[in-house]
C-alpha cells in the first residue's frame, strides 16, 4: 500500500485511527479519499494488533460530502461503469472490527452516509449533520434515505432530505443518530477510550454481535431473531466463550483471543 496523503493513520495502544485529511475542502471526499480510506480499513481489520477503530475529521469538518467540484462533470455512463459510491465507499461495510465515527463539525451529504455506515457515532457539540443534496438537484446517494429513516424516523429524515436543513448534535442524539455528545476538545479521545475498552473484549463475539445488530436494519423481527439465535448460539464452543465464562465463574477477568 502507498503512503496514503488523505488521511492521518495512528495507532493508540490496540485501537487504529483514522483521521481524514482534506482540510481546505472540509474532508470532502473525492476517489482519492475514498480508496485511501478503505485500503486502511481493510489494513487495520486484518492487522491481529487492533481490536477497534476510530474514524475522524478535524474540528471543522468531519467530511462535507462528496467531492463536489469532482463529480459535476460525471456522466451517467460513467457513473454507471464505474459504479461510483458501491466501488469503493462500502468498504467500512466489510469490516469485521467494530468502527466507531466520531463526529465534530459538519457530517453532510457523503459525510453524513460515511458515519451512518460505521457501527456507531460519537459526537463534538459542534456536530452538525444534513444531507443537503436536494439543493445540487440531487439526492442521497450512499445510503442516506434509508440509514437515516431507519435511525431517526421518517418524518425528521424527509425533513432534513427534503428541505436539506442541518441537525446539531443534540437534535442528533435526541433522534438516536448518535449515542453520545462530548465537548469538542475530548471527542477524539472518549472516541479511544470507547475503541479501548472493546478491543478488551472477544473480536469473535464483537464480530457476531455487531452483525446481528445489522441484520435488524435487514429482515423481520422473526428472520432477525432466528439470525440472532444462530450467531449466539455458534460462539458456543469457541474458546473466548469458554474463556469468558469460566472467568466469570472463577471471579477473573477474562483474556480473550486476538
Ligand atoms: N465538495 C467539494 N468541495 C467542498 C465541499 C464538497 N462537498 N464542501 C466544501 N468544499 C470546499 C469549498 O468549495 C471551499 O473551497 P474553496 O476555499 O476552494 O472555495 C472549502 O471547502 C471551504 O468551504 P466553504 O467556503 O463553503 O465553507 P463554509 O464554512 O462557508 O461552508 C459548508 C461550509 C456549509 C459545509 C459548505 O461548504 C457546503 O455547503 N458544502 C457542500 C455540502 C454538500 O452539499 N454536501 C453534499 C455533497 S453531494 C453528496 O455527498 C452525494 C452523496 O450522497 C454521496
Amino acid at each position: 500500500m502507498s503512503t496514503p496523503e488523505m488521511i492521518i493513520v495512528e495507532t493508540h495502544g490496540a485501537v487504529g485511527l483514522i483521521r481524514l485529511n482534506r482540510p481546505a475542502s472540509l474532508n470532502a471526499l473525492c476517489d482519492q479519499l475514498v480508496q485511501e480510506l478503505g485500503a486502511q480499513l481493510l489494513a487495520f481489520d486484518a492487522d491481529p494488533a487492533i481490536g477497534a477503530i476510530v474514524l475522524t475529521g478535524n474540528e471543522k469538518a468531519f467530511a462535507a460530502g462528496a467531492d463536489i467540484k469532482e463529480m459535476k462533470s460525471r456522466t451517467f455512463p460513467a457513473v454507471i461503469f464505474d459504479d461510483f459510491i458501491g466501488n469503493h465507499w462500502e468498504t467500512v461495510l466489510r469490516v469485521k472490527k467494530p468502527v466507531i465515527a466520531a463526529v465534530a463539525g459538519f457530517a453532510l451529504g457523503g459525510g453524513c452516509e460515511l458515519a451512518m455506515m460505521c457501527d456507531m457515532i460519537v459526537a463534538a457539540e459542534t456536530a452538525k449533520f444534513g444531507q443537503p443534496e436536494i439543493n445540487l438537484g440531487v439526492m442521497p446517494g450512499a445510503g442516506g434515505t434509508q440509514r437515516l429513516t431507519r435511525a431517526v424516523g421518517k418524518s425528521k429524515a424527509m425533513d432534513m432530505i427534503l428541505t436539506a436543513r442541518m441537525m446539531d448534535a443534540a437534535e442528533a442524539e435526541r433522534s438516536n443518530l448518535v449515542s453520545r455528545v462530548f465537548p469538542a476538545e475530548t471527542l477524539v479521545d472518549e472516541a479511544l477510550k470507547i475503541g479501548a475498552k472493546l478491543a478488551t473484549l472477544s473480536p469473535v463475539a464483537l464480530a457476531m454481535a455487531k452483525t446481528s445488530v445489522n441484520r435488524a436494519y435487514e429482515q423481520t423481527l422473526t428472520e432477525g431473531v432466528k439470525t440472532e439465535r444462530s450467531l449466539f448460539l455458534s460462539l458456543f464452543g469457541t474458546p473466548d466463550q469458554i474463556e469468558g465464562m469460566n472467568a466469570f465463574a472463577e471471579k477473573r477477568k477474562p483474556t480473550f483471543q486476538r
